[in-house]
């Protein structure tokens, strides 16, 4: 490694997540928002493709039409935007499905696809109890009327929901979500609306619920080879991304020798400290408490405050310099820490750790696909 830091991404990990997790007559959306979670939008792309992924979704417009500048010519639903999104038009223009949460939403969309001469394919999304977007059941009906009355320039290509609770294996609220949704199946089969794609199950719902997969499933963490919550089996799906930096200091210190920005650790004996070179601003948590990385096979702690750019470890009196290589997070296979167990030193879900990793980290890409 000749930078100070540097993230691999396992491209052959995510495809045989993604392939491990294909669930036999159901479509899949690979989720590659926000920079794939941190592990780099565009090989993600390819590689969940070369899975079979059939479809990508993504949050914001602006990442559907990035993916098509990349080259994908296959489907893709953004779901994010607020009035005015300059990026509407384009998604339009370029074949991007669109989510059609609320009324004014259906109005803007059938304008611009007004505008750019063509129909919109859209998914309406319907409030099953998440509290975000999406219409409640009590406006759904409304919002099927207005989609209907604009049906020269909006194609329904779909009936689409969220979960509040996925990851927790039987959730009483992932049941109550599930008869709801059945509920605003029922109100735009009785319109005469029947779209080939229901969907609801993030990877959650994917691996605890299996009647939740309806025509196709979005597969966000699991195909990272991160767990969606604590309950969640992972079983041998594989983290995909490897946090490597090169030590850029080494010391020996005394008994007493403070370290870091307001002396929250001082050495309890004469030891060695060594200052592994990312910080905060490249995505590790300055809050996580009794975090470690490993250090030549074996997990080293963590001690003073995480800084910007920096932090120091303990390596008692192992023989280091400046240079060896430290693993920060990894799938774990040779003892180091995941993603995972920085989220819990850090109470926060392992979501976060990977799409935080900060952008002057450079990412790597291995794997055939
Ligand atoms: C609408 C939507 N669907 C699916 C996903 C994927 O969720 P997960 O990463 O839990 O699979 C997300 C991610 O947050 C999302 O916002």
């Amino acid at each position: 490694m000749t930078n100070r830091a540097e993230a691999t991404i396992d491209l052959d990990a995510i495809a045989e997540n993604l392939r491990q997790l294909h669930q036999p007559d159901v479509l899949t959306m690979a989720v590659v928002k926000a920079d794939a979670y941190g592990h780099g939008a565009t090989p993600v792309a390819r590689a969940a493709r070369s899975a079979g992924a059939q479809w990508l979704g993504v949050a914001l417009p602006s990442e559907a039409i990035a993916l098509r500048e990349a080259g994908d010519t296959g489907a893709i639903l953004a779901w994010l935007y607020a009035p005015g999104d300059d990026d509407l038009l384009e998604c339009v223009r370029r074949d991007v499905d669109l989510n059609v949460g609320a009324v004014w939403a259906a109005q803007e969309v059938a304008d611009v696809a007004h505008a750019a001469g063509r129909r919109a394919r859209v998914h309406l999304k319907v409030d099953t109890g998440l509290g975000r977007g999406g219409a409640p059941l009590h406006l759904f009906d409304e919002l099927l009327d207005t989609v209907l009355e604009r049906r020269s320039d909006l194609e329904i290509a779909g009936i689409w929901s969220h979960f509040a609770s996925g990851e927790v294996p039987d959730a009483i609220e992932t049941t109550e979500q599930l008869a709801m949704f059945d509920d605003a199946l029922d109100r735009a089969r009785r319109r005469g609306v029947e779209p080939p794609l229901r969907h609801i199950a993030n990877s959650g719902a994917t691996l605890t619920r299996p009647e939740s997969h309806y025509d196709l499933v979005r597969l966000g963490i699991a195909m990272y080879g991160l767990p969606p919550g604590p309950q969640v089996e992972m079983g041998s799906l594989r983290p995909a991304m490897t946090l490597r930096a090169s030590l850029a200091s080494v010391k020996r210190v005394s008994a007493g020798h403070g370290v870091s920005y307001g002396f929250t650790w001082r050495a309890p004996r004469d030891t060695t400290i060594a200052l592994v070179p990312v910080g905060y601003a490249d995505g590790i948590p300055r809050t996580a408490k009794g975090a470690q990385i490993q250090l030549a096979g074996e997990r080293v702690p963590v001690v003073g405050r995480i800084a910007m750019d920096q932090f120091v470890v303990d390596v008692g009196d192992r023989e280091v310099m400046p240079g060896d290589e430290v693993i920060v997070w990894g799938p774990g296979d040779v003892g180091e820490p995941t993603a995972q167990e920085w989220a819990v030193w850090d109470d926060t879900i392992g979501y976060e750790i990977v799409t935080r990793l900060g952008v002057r980290v450079p990412r790597r890409f291995s794997g055939t696909v």
